[in-house]
């Protein structure tokens, strides 16, 4: 279900998201939140998209950065930016379909795995949770954001909450309509992934939407303090 918006279209989808109200006013700031000290932590960037992420974690002192999306136009929009940071010895980005897991990747090596609005792209998410447990070393975190599924439910075809189904949507992202295509889950499928693949869910939120989106659209920002839009999940891998 590869969507244009990611690949046809990634130089506009990355100007997009650098400073529009749901990714870098909600979406970013609300997973943020959740993320332990950077510093010196390896760390594994699933659906990595543009490389915003990415930046981030460098500017707050991880000691490497490994990023994976399946959109080759991503991946070399995200190369050509860690290109101009000279920093080769911290960052490496290669093309997976997460669906498939993270065959590259070593038992125990990575101290963070983040994974910011790509799991609602999975049919099941059973595969992928079970392989970030694998990577991840004992007491490594896994942090990752999805499409709430209440929100997305509005979207449903079968009007059947505890069906999991494709959704087809046209979004605006870019200024015009693109056709995206993502999964939606009950809200018990995403919790019983994660503690079937051992992860210990140690927080969720429901995101808070930054003051600033006030002054870029009051209608978007009161919408957005009374109404759920994304589920932020914090969990870890436990000592077994
Ligand atoms: C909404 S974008 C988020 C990008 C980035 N995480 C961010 O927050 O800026 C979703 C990303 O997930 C990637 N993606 C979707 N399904 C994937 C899959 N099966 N394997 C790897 N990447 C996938 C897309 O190519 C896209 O770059």
């Amino acid at each position: 279900m590869k969507s244009a918006m990611y690949s046809t279209f990634a130089d506009e989808y990355d100007l997009a998201i650098q400073d529009n109200i749901y990714n870098a006013h909600l979406e970013r700031p609300s997973l943020q939140a959740l993320l332990p000290d950077i510093a010196g932590l390896n760390i594994l960037d699933l659906g990595c998209g543009s490389g915003v992420y990415a930046e981030y974690l460098l500017d707050q002192g991880a000691n490497h950065v490994t990023s994976i999306d399946y959109s080759a136009d991503m991946i070399q929009l995200l190369q050509n930016k860690m290109e101009k940071r000279q920093q080769p010895d911290k960052t490496h980005a290669y093309v997976q379909d997460l669906s498939l897991g993270l065959p590259q990747e070593k038992d125990a090596s990575a101290d963070l795995v983040i994974a910011p609005l790509m799991i609602h792209y999975l049919k099941n998410l059973h595969p992928l949770f079970e392989e970030v447990h694998r990577v991840l070393k004992t007491n490594g975190m896994f942090v990752f954001s999805s499409h709430h599924p209440f929100v997305d439910f509005a979207s449903s075809s079968s009007k059947n909450y505890f069906a999991t189904e494709k959704i087809q949507e046209e979004w605006h992202t870019l200024g015009r309509p693109v056709e995206v295509t993502f999964y939606r889950r009950p809200l018990s499928d995403i919790m019983n992934a994660l503690a079937q693949s051992g992860l210990l869910l140690t927080h969720m939120s429901e995101g808070q939407v930054s003051q600033k989106v006030k002054t870029m659209d009051e209608k978007r920002y009161q919408h957005l303090t009374t109404r759920p839009n994304f589920l932020f999940i914090q969990s870890l891998k436990g000592v077994e």
